[in-house]
């Protein structure tokens, strides 16, 4: 596995594809240190996993959904540095659908113990005594929150921006639980504007930011957050299939989608100054395409390219 000294190559966005005006637009693409396994991800596993291995861990455990990029990450890098994974799935009714399932029957394959508790019980995990019975069996665990985020993680994610990245007057990033924004946070130069394009509804992760970052400046906005967690509709599949012809890049329809067209839209309503440097991080979750497409199939919209 190569992440330990990934840097991600820098895009820039042919201004004849999109109306930019006097702007230019860049991706950082994180997305590209592994097929399946986005960038941020293996940030906020590498110290996580160093410290695994420090306290003698064998096994990693974690949460997620039935989508979740984390689950698939975690499963991939967890295996590829010797650990063995636990998943702990919500929604019992996923347990018979694991091969009908592109994340879970990908985290599976990789070796990953995927355990299935009601969506009730997956609510209280964080309650005393949850997990340690539902662990009972197993011993010497390294324990991930769900999404990934905790102080390892966010360091990790400060290695996403480098001395390449200074030249932007603006980092633009997708916002899940809000470590990896923490991590820019804690890396952007002073003289940058870093915004969050949150994939939820709401601006809860401010919190988490304030418990990492203490008083930084930033935008987070949940503008473009189509409804909620997971929601899309046809006008951001249009988007997303857009842009992908005229760039060749793929957007997650779930976070990196929903950024960029936050993105888009702040350059025609004026958000950006005139003149300036846009950097958009892309931290992949393209395995998450497969799964939306079966679900937009059953409601009968177009599939994402
Ligand atoms: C592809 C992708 N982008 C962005 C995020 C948001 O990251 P964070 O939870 O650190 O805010 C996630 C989180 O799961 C993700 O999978």
């Amino acid at each position: 596995m190569q992440f330990q000294n990934f840097r991600a190559n820098i895009e820039e966005i042919n201004p004849s594809d999109f109306d930019l005006g006097s702007r230019s637009l860049s991706l950082l693409r994180e997305d590209q240190v592994h097929s399946v396994v986005s960038g941020n991800k293996f940030r906020k596993l590498k110290y996580n996993l160093e410290q695994a291995k420090a306290i003698g861990s064998k096994t990693l455990v974690t949460f997620g959904g039935a989508y979740s990029n984390h689950l698939a990450a975690t499963a991939f890098a967890g295996a590829s540095a010797g650990f063995n994974t636990i998943g702990i799935v919500r929604g019992e009714e996923l347990a018979p659908r694991i091969a009908a399932n592109p994340t879970l029957s990908y985290a599976q394959e990789q070796g990953m113990e995927l355990r299935f508790i009601p969506r009730s019980l997956y609510k209280m995990k964080s309650e005393v005594g949850i997990l340690d019975n539902l662990l009972k069996d197993r011993a010497n665990l390294y324990l991930l929150p769900e999404g990934g985020t905790n102080e390892l993680a966010v360091k990790g994610c400060t290695e996403i921006l480098d001395d390449r990245t200074s030249q932007f007057d603006y980092i633009c990033v997708s916002v899940g639980t809000g470590g990896t924004l923490a991590g820019i946070l804690r890396s952007a130069s002073p003289k940058q504007i870093t915004i969050g394009y949150s994939a939820l509804k709401g601006t809860f992760q401010k919190e988490l930011i304030h418990r990492y970052c203490g008083e930084v400046p930033y935008t987070l906005v949940d503008d473009h957050c189509f409804g909620g967690y997971g929601k899309i509709d046809s006008n951001l599949i249009r988007f997303i299939n857009n842009f992908k012809r005229s760039t060749g890049i793929p957007l997650d329809p779930v976070y990196t989608g929903k950024m960029m067209y936050g993105i888009m839209d702040g350059i025609k309503s004026g958000l950006f100054k005139e003149n300036s440097r846009i950097l958009a991080v892309h931290t992949g979750g393209l395995q998450g395409i497969s799964g939306m497409n079966q679900r937009l199939k059953k409601k009968q919209l177009p599939q994402i390219i």
